[in-house]
C-alpha cells in the first residue's frame, strides 16, 4: 500500500500524510515539544487509545462523543485541562479522533496562550477528507452551528485510513459524501470513483489511501487559493445550503451531515437543470448513480424514509432563506455544472429551487 504527503502551501505550510499502518509518525513532531495534550472522544480512545501510546509527556482527555462535545463549556474543560496538564507555550495539542474533536482542539490550541502547536490525527473518513486540513476550527452556540470559531492551521495531519476499519456504516456514508463533494470538484477522482465504485464502497485499504489522498490534494489546493473562504474556497460548500435546511428541518443528528451533503449536491445540480443555467444533461444521473453504487443514500424521499424525517419542500426552503450564507434572504448557492465544472454564489430562482425539492420528495 503506498502513502502520501501532501503539502498545504499556506502560511506557514504543513504536509498531510495519508497512509495505512503510519500513525506512529503523529508522534514525531511532539518530540520537541514539552509537554503534549491528547484530546479524543471515549469511542476513539477506547477503540484506538494504544495509537498514541508512543508519545512522550502525554496527558489524554476525552470528551464525550458526538457533536454536543462542540460548546464553549467543554472548550472551557480542555483550557482547564491543559492548565491542570501544565502545558505552556512550547506545549502542543494532538486531536485524535473525528470532526468534533478536530472542531474543538483546534479551536482550543488556537487559543490556549494565544496559539499552540495542533497535530490533526482524524480518525473518521469525514475527518480525513474534510474537516483537518484547511484550519477552520469552531463550536456551536444555542443559535446555531460553528458561529464561534477561528483559523488555526495544523502543523501537521496524519491520516491513517486504519482507524476506519471500525467505523460505523453510517459515519461511513457520511464520510463518502464529501468524498462525492470533493470528486466533483476535482473531475478526475469523480471519473475514477464512477469507473470502480464497488473498492470504495467495501473499503479496501489501497483504494482508501488514494481516494483519501486524492481529496486532501484537492482541498489543500482550493484553501490555498483562498485561505479565508473570501472567493474559491465557498466551493467547498458544494451541497451544503440544502444540507444545512436538511439537517436543520430534520433536527440535528438525525441525518449524518455527509450523508444530507450528498442530496444536495443531487438537488444542487437538478435546481441549476431546472434554471436552465447550462447543467451537463447526464450529470445528475451520473452523480446518483455514483452514489447508489456506494450505497450513499440519496434524494428526499429516501432520507424521510430512513431516517424518519418529515422533510417538506416549504420547511426546507424557509430554512435556507435563514441560512447564515443568505445574503439578505437570498440564498446563495454552489451550482456543479458537470465534473470540474462548479460555480459559487449562484442566487438560483426560488421556483426552480421549489421544483426540484418537490421532485426529489417524490422519489
Ligand atoms: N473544520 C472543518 O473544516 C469542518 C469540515 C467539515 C465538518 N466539520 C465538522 O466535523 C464534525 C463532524 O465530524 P465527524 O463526522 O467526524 O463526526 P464525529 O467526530 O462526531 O465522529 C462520528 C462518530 O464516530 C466515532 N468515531 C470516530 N472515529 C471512529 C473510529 N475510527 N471508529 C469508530 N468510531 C469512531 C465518534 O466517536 C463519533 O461517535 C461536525 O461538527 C462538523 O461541523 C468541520
Ligand atoms: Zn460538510
Amino acid at each position: 500500500v503506498s502513502a502520501h504527503t501532501i503539502q498545504v502551501a499556506v502560511v506557514p505550510r504543513y504536509s498531510v500524510d495519508v497512509g495505512a499502518g503510519i500513525v506512529a509518525r503523529a508522534a514525531d513532531r511532539p518530540q520537541g515539544w514539552s509537554r503534549t495534550f491528547v484530546l479524543t472522544d471515549a469511542n476513539v480512545a477506547r477503540l484506538h487509545g494504544a495509537a498514541l501510546a508512543a508519545i512522550p509527556r502525554a496527558s489524554v482527555h476525552a470528551v464525550p462523543p458526538g457533536e454536543d462535545s462542540k460548546s464553549f463549556r467543554e472548550l472551557e474543560r480542555v483550557l482547564d485541562a491543559l492548565v491542570a496538564a501544565g502545558c505552556d507555550r512550547a506545549s502542543g495539542l494532538v486531536a485524535f479522533g473525528g470532526g468534533v474533536v478536530g472542531d474543538l482542539g483546534g479551536l482550543a490550541a488556537a487559543l490556549y496562550h494565544r496559539g499552540i502547536a495542533c497535530v490533526q490525527v482524524p480518525t473518521t473518513l469525514l475527518a480525513m477528507v474534510d474537516s483537518s486540513v484547511g484550519g477552520k476550527t469552531a463550536v456551536n452556540l444555542a443559535a446555531g452551528k460553528n458561529l464561534a470559531g477561528a483559523f488555526h492551521q495544523p502543523d501537521e495531519v496524519v491520516a491513517d485510513v486504519r482507524f476506519l476499519v471500525t467505523l460505523p456504516d453510517d459515519e461511513y456514508r457520511s464520510g463518502l459524501g464529501e468524498v462525492v463533494k470533493t470528486a466533483v470538484l476535482d473531475g478526475d477522482l469523480f471519473h475514477r470513483l464512477r469507473a470502480q465504485p464497488a473498492r470504495l464502497a467495501r473499503r479496501d485499504e489501497a483504494e482508501l489511501v488514494d481516494v483519501v489522498a486524492a481529496c486532501v490534494r484537492r482541498k489543500a489546493l482550493v484553501v490555498a487559493s483562498d485561505p479565508r473562504e473570501q472567493g474559491a474556497r465557498k466551493l467547498l460548500n458544494l451541497g451544503h445550503t440544502f444540507a444545512h435546511a436538511i439537517e436543520h428541518v430534520a433536527g440535528y443528528g438525525r441525518i449524518p451531515h455527509g450523508i444530507a451533503v450528498a442530496t444536495g449536491i443531487l438537488l444542487a445540480a437538478e435546481a441549476g437543470r431546472v434554471a436552465d443555467l447550462g447543467v451537463d444533461a447526464g450529470f445528475a444521473g451520473a452523480l446518483a448513480d455514483l452514489l447508489a453504487a456506494l450505497d450513499v443514500p440519496h434524494g428526499l424521499r429516501a432520507l424521510s424514509e430512513r431516517h424518519g424525517a418529515a422533510l417538506e419542500s416549504g420547511a426546507l426552503l424557509l430554512a435556507m432563506a435563514r441560512d447564515k450564507k443568505s445574503r439578505r434572504g437570498v440564498p446563495q448557492f454552489v451550482v456543479p455544472f458537470g465534473p470540474a465544472a462548479v460555480r459559487h454564489d449562484v442566487a438560483l430562482p426560488e421556483a426552480a429551487v421549489r421544483a426540484a425539492l418537490d421532485r426529489s420528495t417524490r422519489g
